[in-house]
């Protein structure tokens, strides 16, 4: 293989944490206030097993299906993130990958790089909002995606502006300017692979957000469309459903964790939920999403497409999450680390090893395709689901 492969996404991090500088890796790292979900997102598949056939496997094996009704050729989408300063390419890179890879991809409503280019890169990019500055300028943000040729809308409304880590935050400037660049030297310097192919385009870190405002406009900075958001009132499923209704066609809601709000989410209308807390960067103490999967699976599951996401890290992860009621899954810090790790090509590298493992765990489990995976295929230790929000009249309770 070539040059800066890596076999796992393990690896990816570990290079992504050497060549980033800690203010820019710490970002990645994310999470809030003790890490508590952070760690559980991982750790709970890790609690979970399977249970292999030792004969008539299958040859064959099949991981495409669709999400919001595009066609995938795994079961793994990328998650919205905004990925300010980690690569000058920041999400065109991550298109491409997902493009080539056969993949969707999502795109932040806070990133780097704006719509157009994206969905020129990846026609099956879906957008995501956040509920930052009431209708009138969701509306026009949601019409800007659309002309540009976005295939989906996603909505994520799991937010609470918790802030505090416990092994404390990095400090991300508010706009490259002159004095800023001063200060930051250093850590250019220190890492200067990281820094490369910024130098060699001669570029500096965009920490602007151009997809909050009109094509047109002039982009915020990513601070201050963050304290726009902190002053919108949050939606209420009147407002979910209101841009149901004004996207007129597929949305998925992201950040569903309760099985009462997933019932709600199906009477709003959306096309899809994802199980998510937001990667563990919401509220903290917040159960792993793959724990309170299963319900959600059970009680929306014949009405909504279910995604999941936090935590994944392999295909093995993937088919877990497959048996346990999911459709697909996304992934957000998995191709991330690629990406630091190796720009496109480490993304494409991801996916890979995200598909490599889907396709051995397909063949240990004598599966001929990801559409027959079920719960007979995980062992699940007992009291690791959690059911919350209306659970107990769902299933054995
Ligand atoms: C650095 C970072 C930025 C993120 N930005 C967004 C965002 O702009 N919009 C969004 O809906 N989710 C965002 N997320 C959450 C991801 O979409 C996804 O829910 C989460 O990363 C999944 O967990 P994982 O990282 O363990 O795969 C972000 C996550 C990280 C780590």
């Amino acid at each position: 293989m070539g040059n800066g492969w890596f076999e796992t996404v393990a690896e990816a991090q570990r290079r992504a944490r050497k060549r980033l500088p800690w203010s820019v890796y710490g970002a990645l790292v994310a999470g809030s206030e003790k890490g508590v979900t952070l760690a559980d997102n991982q750790a709970a598949f890790a609690e979970l097993g399977f249970a292999p056939h030792v004969a008539g496997l299958c040859h064959e094996r099949e991981l495409s299906t669709t999400v919001m009704g595009q066609p995938v050729s795994l079961p793994v989408v990328i998650s919205p993130t905004g990925v300010q300063a980690v690569h000058p390419d920041g999400e065109v890179a991550v298109a491409r990958a997902a493009a080539n890879r056969g993949t969707a991809m999502g795109l932040s409503g806070f990133a780097s790089k704006p719509v157009e280019e994206v969905v020129r890169t990846n026609p099956q990019t879906f957008f995501q909002t956040y509920w930052v500055g009431g209708r009138d300028e969701i509306e026009r943000r949601m019409q800007r995606a659309k002309d540009a040729g976005a295939v989906g809308l996603i909505a994520t409304t799991d937010w609470s502006f918790s802030h505090g880590r416990d092994w404390g935050s990095p400090a991300i400037p508010e706009k490259m300017d002159l004095r800023t660049m001063l200060k930051y030297a250093p850590q250019a310097l220190t890492h200067p692979r990281w820094f490369a192919p910024f130098a060699r385009r001669r570029e500096i870190p965009d920490l602007t957000v151009p997809n909050v405002r009109g094509r047109d406009e002039p982009a915020p900075t990513f601070f201050g469309a963050y304290g726009e958001w902190m002053f919108t009132p949050p939606p209420s499923w009147d407002d979910v459903r209101w841009m149901v209704e004004q996207w007129d066609g597929p949305v998925m809601l992201k950040g569903v964790g309760r099985v009462d709000d997933a019932k709600r989410a199906v009477e709003a209308g959306v096309t899809a939920i994802s199980v998510s807390n937001h990667g563990g960067n919401n509220l903290d103490g917040t159960p792993a999403s793959i724990r309170t999967l299963p319900r959600i699976a059970e009680a929306v599951g014949d009405q909504v497409e279910v995604l999941l996401d936090g935590g994944v890290r392999r295909g093995s992860d993937v088919v877990k999450a497959l048996a346990l009621g999911a459709r697909a899954v996304m992934i957000g810090r998995a191709y991330l680390w690629g990406l630091a790790a190796n720009g496109q090509p480490g993304v494409e590298n991801v996916l890979d090893v995200l598909r490599g493992g889907v396709d051995s765990a397909l063949l240990g489990l004598g599966r001929s395709s990801v559409h027959e995976l079920d719960r007979s295929d995980v062992v699940v230790p007992p009291g690791f689901e959690s059911g919350f929000g209306g659970a107990e009249t769902v299933g054995s309770g």
